[in-house]
């Protein structure tokens, strides 16, 4: 499947644009199915509805797994490394993986859990979560895995809208220096969640727990009374693989669905491709599974592949700012795929972390999650891939399944901070804001896509018309990104940024709506804004404007009540980084917040504001600006 040259990625991308059936199906003859396909693909953008591989029937864990055992059953599929530097690491060869998912799939049938039950994944980036993801995807659960950082409110509104069946966790997770209980987290959560019959508890941080009768199960017992003979359920390429909350512009995060077959191939396709993966090499992504990300090139693509994938539990900079770069060391790591924000953090601890370490092993960086700069970019080429080491540079969503505009390692001519070029099957347009497609080159845009791919999602769950709303209205008959872009002279794409209400922070996506209505919550506040503005290491940070006209107690102290308020809410990582509390907010006469002049003033820019002519109170711009540079 790989391409070699750029000769053949031409060639190759031409074929997927005008014979996309043929070029993905024969993409699709390199994995493993039951059944092959009637259809490779039947769509509409307008419903939408997207069928990949119809008729064909498969199950992802084979894939993942059992293809492997022949040839390749002792070879290492998992590596763990933990949070603390002096545990050992583990090594779960694909042998040993295949035993343990089987296993643990025989411990979710023995409690009930059938083909198409929703079950909620909120682990520790330890195996078993791995384990967890590949035993429902085994018997045809969908997976809903949460992020560790998310609260127990959150948790419950998307244990909710799926109705999850069961839970799976741990007592508690390390995050550096932190400890997280997850387990207190989960009990708080289910007190609102009555389709959870079932939680099962994996020890780790060994914190006290309590365990309720009748509900709670330990991990370790129950998978003592199960033996490892477990035969893989035969789905459907169209049944449900995974749900997958995200945030959007408007209202509570929605879950993004992806199916069995055009994921499986999409995620696989890509990974070999644009990592140049070869064979005995150690990739090392340094998400987390809890976002796409890790779904993908954690999980799937690299173990569709017969790839060693690393897993790692801890930060890259605990406990000190050379952790990741030991690590890289220790397993030899050959292919590095990291965030923007990871490198702009290393970055600030200067050359000595990164100057003690062995990085000869690497031969492949990645970065994903937001628009990298170009100093982070000449810092990761040269201090550590030392000019020898292609850069991919990543763009894609949890709704594109796999990586959409991307170099391919050691093909695709790079430039710094630029995704370059889309790969095969991806068929990119710029359109104006009136939907009208942008020719040429030399041109900015809003990104759409306006052909099918195999790993795009299907719906969002529970509610097929958001999915229309979000994605397919905006510009008819195109998805719609939600992604500013610019095409340059030579026809490379570089991202700009989201055009909606979502802020990038650290990689993840925050909506400013989710979190002015955690931020409303708190008593006394009356209204708020939320934008994002320009952060050194986050990429973006999260600016609150609020009105909060009594302030009784010191402004400080209220500030801290309003961050509490929104990491029970949503959690941590929504936190916003700055709160300036403000008399008024800028409106239209409709009643509409100018967010325009918000983003101006939490940039510090107060001169290009624009046109104020049409707010109600213009006066209360002057009046917020005075309090920001007073701040
Ligand atoms: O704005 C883009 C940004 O991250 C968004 C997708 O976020 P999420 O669904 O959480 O998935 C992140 C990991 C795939 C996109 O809409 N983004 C992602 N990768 C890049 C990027 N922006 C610029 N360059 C990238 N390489």
């Amino acid at each position: 499947m790989q391409i070699k040259s750029i000769a053949e990625y031409e060639e190759t991308y031409r074929l997927s644009v005008e014979q996309p059936e043929q070029f993905w199906a024969g993409i699709a003859d390199n994995f493993l199915w039951k059944k092959k396909w009637d259809n490779v693909l039947s769509w509409n953008f307008s419903e939408p509805k997207i069928k990949w591989f119809e008729g064909a029937k498969l199950n992802i864990t084979e894939n993942c797994l059992d293809r492997h055992l022949e040839k390749n059953g002792d070879k290492p599929a998992i590596i763990w490394e933990s949070n603390d530097r002096e545990k050992p690491s583990v090594t779960l060869t694909y042998r040993i993986l295949h035993e343990q998912v089987c296993r643990f799939a025989n411990v979710l049938k023995k409690n009930g859990v059938k083909k198409g039950d929703r079950i909620c994944i909120y682990m520790p980036m330890v195996p078993e979560l791995a384990v967890a993801v590949l035993a429902c995807a085994r018997i045809g659960a969908v997976h809903s895995v949460i992020f560790g950082g998310f609260s127990a409110k959150s948790i419950a509104d998307r244990i909710n809208d799926s109705a999850c069946k069961l839970v799976i966790t741990a007592d508690g997770s390390f995050r550096g220096a932190k400890q997280i209980q997850l387990k207190e987290v989960i009990d708080d959560a289910l007190i609102a969640c009555p389709t959870v019959e079932k939680v099962i508890v994996l020890t780790h941080t060994r914190t006290p727990v309590s365990m309720l009768k009748g509900r709670d199960l330990w991990f370790e017992d129950e998978i003592k009374l199960v033996d490892t003979h477990c035969p893989a359920e035969e789905m459907d390429a169209e049944d449900m693989l995974f749900i997958l909350y995200t945030s959007g512009s408007t209202g509570k995060p929605k879950g993004v669905v992806h199916t069995v077959g055009g994921y499986m191939v999409y995620a696989g396709y890509t990974f070999s491709n644009a990592f140049n993966y070869q064979p005995d090499e150690v990739f090392f992504c340094t998400a987390d599974i809890g976002w796409i990300t890790g779904h993908s090139y954690i999980v799937y693509g690299p173990l569709s592949q017969g790839a060693t994938t690393l897993m790692f539990e801890g930060v890259p900079t605990y406990p000190t700012p050379s952790r990741l770069w030991e690590v890289v060391d220790k397993h030899k790591v050959n292919i590095l795929y990291t965030a923007p924000t990871a490198i702009r953090s290393l970055m600030s601890f200067g050359k000595e972390p990164v100057e003690g370490a062995d990085l000869s092993s690497l031969r492949v960086l990645g970065s994903v999650g937001e628009p990298i700069n170009e100093e982070a970019w000449h810092w990761f080429d040269q201090e550590v891939g030392h000019g020898n080491c292609p850069i991919v540079d990543t763009w894609w969503q949890t709704e594109t399944g796999g990586l959409m505009i991307s170099p391919i390692a050691f093909v695709t001519p790079l430039k710094p901070a630029c995704a370059t070029l889309p790969l095969p099957g991806v068929q990119p347009v710029l359109v104006d804001e009136n939907g009208a497609v942008i020719e040429g080159n030399g041109v900015s845009g809003n990104l759409c896509i306006k052909f099918p791919w195999p790993g795009m999602l299907r719906t969002t769950y529970g509610d097929h018309e958001r999915c229309k709303q979000t994605y397919f209205s905006t510009y008819p008959d195109l998805y719609f990104t939600g992604d500013g872009c610019m095409r340059d002279e030579d026809g490379y794409y570089k991202i700009t940024g989201r055009v909606d209400d979502v802020i990038n922070v650290s990689g993840h996506r925050i909506g400013t709506a989710e979190v002015e209505n955690a931020i409303n919550m708190h008593a006394g506040v009356v209204e708020s804004a939320v934008v994002g503005f320009p952060h050194e290491v986050k990429g973006q940070g999260i600016y609150a404007f609020v009105i909060y006209p009594n302030l009784h107690t010191e402004a400080e102290l209220s500030k801290k009540d309003i961050l509490q308020t929104v990491t029970r809410v949503i959690g941590a990582i929504a936190k916003p980084d700055k709160i300036l509390f403000v008399p008024g907010l800028p409106k239209t006469r409709s009643g509409k917040i100018m967010r325009r002049i918000l983003r101006k003033i939490a940039e510090g820019d107060y001169t290009n504001l624009g046109d104020t002519s049409t707010l109600q109170d213009p006066a209360v711009v002057d009046e917020i600006i005075e309090k920001a540079k007073n701040q």
